[in-house]
């Protein structure tokens, strides 16, 4: 990352900001280093201070900010496709069968807590396999047919084709009701510490190329998550550490060592609307430099 040579420039740059925030957790003997100066970094590029922002939000704001602002073209790209999922939309007429395309980029899969039928979904398999699943476009959701050149029913999906190094999930907790508050879904959803993409998805749900598909086992690293309401609450992030594979709970300037079981805890629990429960899940590919 190149240093502005500029003062003020230093102070609005985002990559440069973030890199000294990093080395300084690396370097500091202190037990915490405060990020002030990312902070008030952040508040040139309109982030506002004393506000709960949504982690999801947050955290595409952050990468879309690093990204734009690093001026080596080849370092953006590699950060691109650290981080990128790739998917390709469709849309089949179930009177001629004629299929269109759009392949697309995503930083994060969304991914729902309840199917079409608002039942709730048991696992993160499940959620995954629901996001993937096409949708029956019907009556007054009919599409434009380019062969038909009429409105027609018809299937619109998405197909993943392919996955970066570091996966970011996010489970749509949070959720808006018609004149009311936000709503916080806190219900268990239990999610794996190795996930295997060739076991979830099936073969019309996915893409890949034959290289690709052999390199879809995924190991969680991270987990971002949310205790308290949807307006008001507190982030803690879990961390597992690739040096020796230990858990951490990182929370605020305490950073202390759990075990997967304090980590499992945050799968959520109905019976309690201010309990701890994840909501970004970070997955790292196995095997992989
Ligand atoms: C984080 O720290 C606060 C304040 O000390 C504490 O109340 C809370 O339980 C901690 N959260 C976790 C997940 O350890
Ligand atoms: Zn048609």
């Amino acid at each position: 990352i190149r240093v502005p040579t500029v003062h003020i420039e230093q102070k609005k740059s985002v990559p440069y900001q973030m890199l000294l925030l990093l080395e300084q957790m690396q370097r500091s003997k202190r037990r915490a280093v405060y990020p002030q100066e990312l902070v008030s970094c952040l508040t040139w590029h309109n982030l506002k201070l004393f506000v709960q922002y949504d982690a999801a939000q947050l955290f595409l704001s952050l990468w879309n900010l690093i990204k734009s602002q690093i001026t080596d073209g080849q370092l953006a790209d590699r950060l691109t496709t650290l981080y990128t999922i790739r998917v390709q939309e469709y849309l089949v007429c179930q009177k001629c069968s004629f299929e269109t395309r759009r392949d697309s980029n995503m930083l994060s899969l969304p991914l729902p807590m309840f199917n079409s039928c608002s039942q709730r979904l048991k696992t993160l398999e499940d959620t995954l396999r629901c996001f993937f699943q096409p949708e029956q476009l019907t009556d007054n959701n009919m599409c434009l047919c380019e062969q038909c050149e009429r409105k027609t029913p018809c299937l619109q999906g998405m197909r993943l084709t392919c996955l970066p190094h570091t996966l970011t999930l996010h489970l749509k907790r949070f959720y808006y009701k018609k004149s009311s508050w936000t709503q916080k879904i806190s219900y268990s959803l239990p999610f794996p510490q190795s996930l295997d993409f060739n076991q979830i998805l099936t073969q019309e749900q996915c893409h890949p190329d034959a290289k690709e598909k052999a390199d879809w086992q995924y190991e969680l690293f991270g987990v971002v998550a949310h205790s308290g309401l949807a307006s008001f609450g507190h982030y803690c992030a879990y961390i597992r550490s690739l040096t020796e594979g230990k858990w951490y709970c990182f929370n605020d300037s305490s950073v202390c060592q759990v075990l997967w079981d304090d980590v499992k805890c945050t799968y959520g629990n109905s019976h309690t609307h201010w309990g701890e429960t994840a909501y970004l899940l970070v997955y790292m590919r196995k095997n992989s430099q």
